[in-house]
């Protein structure tokens, strides 16, 4: 099979032959339709994971059909439809047993420490599957761990939304931002979709958005014009190019949740605003199995659906990184095997 491998950080994935993986103790090894590209995997090929070691096959969306099954495997047999945590989780550790496994302390993480998802078969661990219901296709199944859960996790157990949040989602037309209008519409907040680039704005429109503002640089103002209370939760997409526009978005008491960091820097913070407006700032990264649950059963309820830019084959990796730095995607980019 084919396999792209990230041989040298930095440096374009290379395209090699390998042959299918077999299943270890307690392991599945998965047959995949497609996978997502995710802007960390870019990231992770330029070494801004610390704990990324090389070779490593990338991306961690991953979905399929289980092939094979390893000695100890309980609960998962050859023919179940699956998706995976982006991670293996310990188990074991403090967040492990509270319901924060997305924060093990001893996790190994598909495309950094362990070989992910690029590549028709995968190997993946028994303790991050998830069964996916017949209703989910297999792209919103690639993207529910990564994409849906995540948002599930920022927005609902993070930002803490509710029926008639105004949230604000920075970096709307990507592959985050696209989901996220949807599952913020499915909680039942009111959204205000904030793009950099003027041609996503009618498709953001569609995506459920009911305020979409095109600006390249500031944009709080006209938060304010469209809510005069501010935003009770700023999602946000990019980092720094949005971060300070997207803080003082927010109004009195309202959350920052901080999920991509496409340059990664640090953005300067008004903490003097932070402190009169009783603002907070959180990090949220990836979803836990029950995150994953919820986002599957939004998905076969359909009431969110993937926004696919478009498919490619494993041969134009590294053109297609290139087209979504340069923000010519709406929605995900999927490898079709
Ligand atoms: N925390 C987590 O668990 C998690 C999970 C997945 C991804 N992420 C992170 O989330 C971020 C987005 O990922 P993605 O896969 O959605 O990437 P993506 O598909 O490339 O989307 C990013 C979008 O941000 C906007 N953007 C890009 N450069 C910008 C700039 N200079 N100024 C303003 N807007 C800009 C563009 O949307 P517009 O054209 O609409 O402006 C672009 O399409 C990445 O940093 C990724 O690592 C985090
Ligand atoms: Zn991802
Ligand atoms: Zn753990």
């Amino acid at each position: 099979m084919k396999v792209a491998v990230v041989n040298k950080v930095g440096q374009n994935l290379d395209i090699e032959e390998r042959g299918t993986p077999e299943p270890g103790a307690n392991e599945v090894v998965l047959r995949q339709d497609l996978t997502g590209i995710c802007y960390r995997d870019i990231l992770t090929r330029d070494g801004f994971f610390p704990r990324l070691h090389t070779p490593i096959v990338p991306g961690h969306e991953v979905s399929g059909i289980i092939e094979k099954v390893g000695s100890g495997v309980e609960y998962f047999q050859v023919g179940d439809r699956v998706t995976s945590l982006i991670y293996v989780p310990c188990g074991h550790c403090y967040n492990c047993v509270s319901g924060n496994e997305n924060l093990c302390t001893n996790k190994k993480t598909l495309g950094e420490n362990i070989d992910g998802a690029y590549s028709k078969y995968v190997r993946l661990n028994q303790r991050s599957l998830v069964k996916v219901p017949k209703e989910v296709t297999s792209e919103l199944a690639a993207i529910s761990a990564c994409v849906t859960g995540m948002l599930v996790n920022a927005l609902k157990r993070v930002g803490g939304i509710t029926e008639g949040s105004r949230v604000v989602i920075t970096g709307a037309g990507g592959g985050v931002g696209t989901h996220a209008i949807q599952i913020a519409k499915a909680f039942g907040a009111e959204v205000t979709a904030v793009t950099s680039s003027q041609w996503k704005v009618d498709s953001l429109y569609k995506l459920g958005a009911d305020h979409v503002i095109s600006s390249e640089g500031e944009f709080n103002k006209k938060v304010k014009e469209i809510w005069a209370d501010g935003a009770n939760i700023s999602l946000e997409n990019t980092g720094d190019a949005t971060f300070n526009e997207a803080f003082r978005s927010l109004g009195f008491g309202g959350k920052m949740v901080v999920v991509g960091n496409l340059k990664p820097s640090s953005p300067p913070l008004q903490l003097g605003v932070l402190i009169l407006k009783g603002n907070t700032i959180s990090g949220n990264i990836s979803s836990t199995r029950k995150d994953i649950m919820d986002a599957l059963e939004m998905s076969a309820k359909k009431k969110i659906k993937a926004v696919v830019s478009e498919e490619i084959s494993i041969d134009q990796i590294n053109e297609a990184y290139e087209r979504i730095k340069e923000k010519k995607n709406v929605g995900r980019v999927f490898i079709k095997f």
